[in-house]
């Protein structure tokens, strides 16, 4: 199997779970670094061992040609940066949200497929093992036809000191963390036909909004609520744990508090513990999301060495943005947004 050579752009708060997943991974190797920040890229560099540093992410493609690009950057800079691994022939990641508009996102994915290289979109939520193992249960069938799903973001974690961009958006907790519990609802419940939006703001220190409670009609038939809240104060805080609800025509299934999963169906009511491993490099609370960021690592070298198009390409994100876009739309008139619209 031959090594695989990546480059990495962006050297900030969460590209440090990138590189300590890259550096778990066996056939992998981070051959290059890019930031625009000296400093950043100095310490990441110097903290990960990799001596080929770049302040031009151009200069650094051009020069290392990887076997992929990790971009790790938000969300402003991506189109750019994606076309330009397309027009070098690089396979992208790219992190989410993957553009601040759909005309963006759009013209990347139709980038990479004009220029025949796969893209992924670093949307790692679907690849927390308790949703995956959620999903399996699901597929077992004994809790039969869905008809109701809920997926629950709610807690009042400082998201602000690590990411200090979170509390300066006109856009926060859809565009931020919804889009998370969303692809989740997509990955349990199919794509959405239509969407229901209610935001507020209830922090004064921020611009955007930290509430948001949205209906959904899925394809499928059967329709979820996705909640999330960074407002939310609870006797016990559960950042940053994701709670599942699904009701089925014969049973029902809950992920609750703590990674507890519940399955009720004709044979009674069982229990699984689901709590994620805490990896070597890992700490808590984060162990959940950075659990998934090594797996969603690895189904991309899968992918890539096996030609196969990523769960999170970036043509099945745009399912997902569209949702984020429908709902910013639906908040502002109150009104049901139709998906085909957007
Ligand atoms: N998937 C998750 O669970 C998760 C969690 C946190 C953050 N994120 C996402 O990760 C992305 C990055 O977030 P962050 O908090 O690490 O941001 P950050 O601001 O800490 O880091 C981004 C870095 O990119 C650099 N950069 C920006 N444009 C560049 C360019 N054109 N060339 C070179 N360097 C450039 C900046 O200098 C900065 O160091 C965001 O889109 C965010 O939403 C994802």
């Amino acid at each position: 199997m031959n090594e695989l050579r990546g480059a990495l752009i962006g050297c900030g708060f969460f590209a440090r779970n990138q590189m300590n997943a890259w550096r778990d991974l066996p056939g992998v190797r981070i051959v290059a670094l890019c930031d625009r920040d000296a400093g950043r890229l100095q310490a990441m560099g110097e903290d990960f061992g990799v001596p080929a540093r770049f302040t031009d992410a151009e200069a650094m493609l051009r020069e290392t040609r990887p076997d992929f690009v990790d971009i790790a950057t938000t969300a402003p800079s991506h189109r750019a940066l994606v076309e330009l691994a397309a027009s070098l022939g690089i396979p992208a990641i790219c992190q989410k949200p993957f553009a601040p508009t759909m005309a963006d996102a759009r013209a990347m994915v139709a980038a990479c497929e004009r220029a025949g290289v796969p893209l992924m979109v670093h949307e790692n939520f679907r690849w927390q093992s308790p949703i995956r193992r959620l999903r399996a249960v699901l597929d077992e069938g004994t809790i039969g036809t869905p008809f109701f799903g809920r997926v629950s973001f709610r807690s009042a974690f400082d998201v602000y000191s690590g990411q200090p961009y979170l509390a300066e958006g006109e856009r926060f907790i859809v565009e931020d963390l919804g889009i998370h519990a969303l692809d989740i609802a997509r990955f349990l419940f199919g794509d959405a036909t239509a969407i229901t939006t209610r935001m507020a703001r209830v922090n004064p220190l921020i611009r955007g909004e930290d509430v948001a409670t949205m209906l959904l009609d899925h394809a499928a038939g059967l329709h979820s609520v996705v909640d999330c809240s960074y407002a939310t104060r609870l006797e016990e805080e559960l950042f940053p744990q994701t709670l599942v609800e699904i009701d089925g025509a014969l049973g029902s299934i809950r992920l609750g508090p703590g990674y507890r999963l519940s399955v009720t169906d004709a044979a009674g009511t069982r229990h699984e513990d689901l709590s994620p491993p805490l990896l070597a490099w890992a700490s808590r609370p984060w162990h959940n999301i950075q659990e998934s960021v090594l797996l969603i690592q690895r189904h991309w070298l899968e992918t890539l060495r096996d030609g196969r198009e990523p769960d999170t390409s970036g043509r099945d994100n745009l399912q997902t943005l569209a949702l984020v876009e429908a709902a910013y739309q639906g908040a502002r008139t109150g009104l049901p947004v139709a998906l085909a619209d957007v």
